[in-house]
């Protein structure tokens, strides 16, 4: 499974990058907003979004997805059209509605890679996998918060998918903790998108915690006996 960046912060991908583990990025009208508030915040010069997208493309190698946010067929394949001429790596996303449904099907003709976004449904996800998505979106943890089984649909999703030859890959969003990375990878999804801080909670472990305090003090106590100088 590969691991995206679901960010508008710039740090984070870096540290990410930095640590071998960011194949893309995702970012949404919110999470911009978040990254302009922040570096508002900060005092500095809080980044348009192409600019965001353009400075990401710096960091990253894979896909990053930037979403569209006209409400009409026609104004949807304009923006999508403008938002993949940015950059190479971009991928358009598009929410999935009947608007949506049809602006997916024409600029998946035009060659442009498209993520479907804001799915709730098995059958959302066919109708965008059967109108050319390169990608689908379900959001867990959105599904998780009105009494859902978010992960359950990804499993349905990828099963689907995979039953019909479709060559739509799922992209599982809306991650809240490792639970649901784990789920997902062991569901099949091709790539799941995180928060930063779902990544460092991965890497923790209490156990790992303890074992680092105890190899260190048994060390130490080592090199005490052998009159060596410690070390760490
Ligand atoms: O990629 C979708 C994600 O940004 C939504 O996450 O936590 O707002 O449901 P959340």
């Amino acid at each position: 499974m590969r691991i995206f960046l679901d960010t508008g912060h710039l740090d984070e991908i870096e540290q990410a990058v930095a640590w071998g583990v960011c194949d893309g990025v995702t970012t949404n009208p919110s999470l911009h907003a978040r990254a302009v508030a922040r570096e508002g915040a900060q005092g500095g010069r809080a980044l348009e979004y192409r600019e965001r997208i353009l400075r990401i493309a710096e960091l990253v190698d894979g896909p990053i997805s930037a979403e569209c946010v006209s409400r009409t067929e026609d104004e949807l394949v304009a923006e999508a059209t403008e938002l993949a001429s940015w950059h190479e790596q971009v991928v358009v996303k598009i929410p999935i509605d009947a608007a949506g449904l049809g602006a997916i099907r024409r600029v998946s003709e035009q060659g442009i890679a498209v993520n479907t976004t804001l799915i709730f449904s098995l059958t959302q996800a066919l109708l965008a996998a059967r109108a050319g998505a390169a990608y689908v979106s379900p959001f867990v943890g959105r599904l998780d918060d009105i009494g859902h089984d978010g992960v359950e649909l990804v499993e349905q999703v990828v099963a689907v998918l995979d039953q019909y030859h479709l060559p739509t890959q799922v992209i599982a969003a809306s991650l809240r903790g490792p639970q649901h990375v784990a789920r997902c990878a062991l569901a099949g999804a091709h790539i799941a998108t995180l928060p930063f801080g779902v990544i460092e909670q991965m890497l923790k472990h209490p156990l790992t915690d303890k074992g680092i305090e105890a190899f260190l003090t048994d060390w130490r106590a080592a090199q005490a006996q052998l009159g060596a100088a410690p070390v760490g």
